[in-house]
């Protein structure tokens, strides 16, 4: 079972990479191999021109690290999308990722690599009362229905400063057995 963490937030120790560590451990605990790839790391540029024949297309930005992402994560079972909200929506970094998929959208490769893997959410956000989560999970969960995925559920927290999600231990450990979960399931 391999899991493979998409970390859309550019804070290394920040809420959503600390809510991600539990899931992991989780999920490891379970048996699972795991990867955090930071996408503030790497250089993934906007999708840029396409045409509108899906057929047709082609990755006109083949020298940066899209399709090195790409080639691990059609080797997992199970793919966590780990974002905080940002302006009502994914962070820049996980919306470039995404829009390059549709430089490989009806690639066989690509949609028979993301079938039937598990899906999974992890975010936080910083409006104090209320749950601002669907912003990131919504559109994920569309992107599960359109790769054949399969969408595991999510987990997240209102929490606004760097790393303050340590001091939220229920928050920790609901991620730390929704990673197991996760693992039992995709098992199942
Ligand atoms: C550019 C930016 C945009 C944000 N937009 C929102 C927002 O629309 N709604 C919200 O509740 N919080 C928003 N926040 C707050 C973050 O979601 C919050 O601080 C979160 O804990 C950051 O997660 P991180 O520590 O994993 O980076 C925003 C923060 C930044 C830096």
């Amino acid at each position: 079972m391999k899991l493979i963490a998409l970390m859309g937030s550019p804070r290394k120790g920040g809420n959503t990479d600390l809510l991600t560590d539990a899931f992991i451990e989780g999920a490891h605990a379970e048996g699972a191999e795991c990867e955090k790839i930071y996408l503030d790391d790497l250089n993934i540029r906007p999708i840029g021109p396409v045409g509108d024949d899906w057929s047709m297309r082609s990755d006109l930005r083949l020298d940066d690290d899209a399709r090195g992402v790409f080639d691990r994560l059609i080797t997992a079972d199970i793919v966590v999308f780990a974002s905080p909200v940002y302006w009502q929506g994914v962070t820049g970094q996980l919306k470039c990722l995404a829009d390059r998929f549709s430089a490989y959208y009806m690639a066989p490769w690509l949609r028979e690599g993301m079938e039937g893997a598990g899906f999974f959410v992890v975010t936080a956000w910083g409006h104090p009362t209320s749950d601002e989560s669907h912003w990131v999970t919504e559109p994920i969960k569309a992107w599960a229905r359109g790769f054949k995925a399969r969408y595991l559920g999510d987990v997240g927290a209102a929490v606004a400063k760097w790393g303050e999600v340590a001091q939220l231990p229920d928050a920790l450990a609901e991620a730390r057995d929704k990673g197991a979960d996760a693992v039992r399931t995709m098992r199942a």
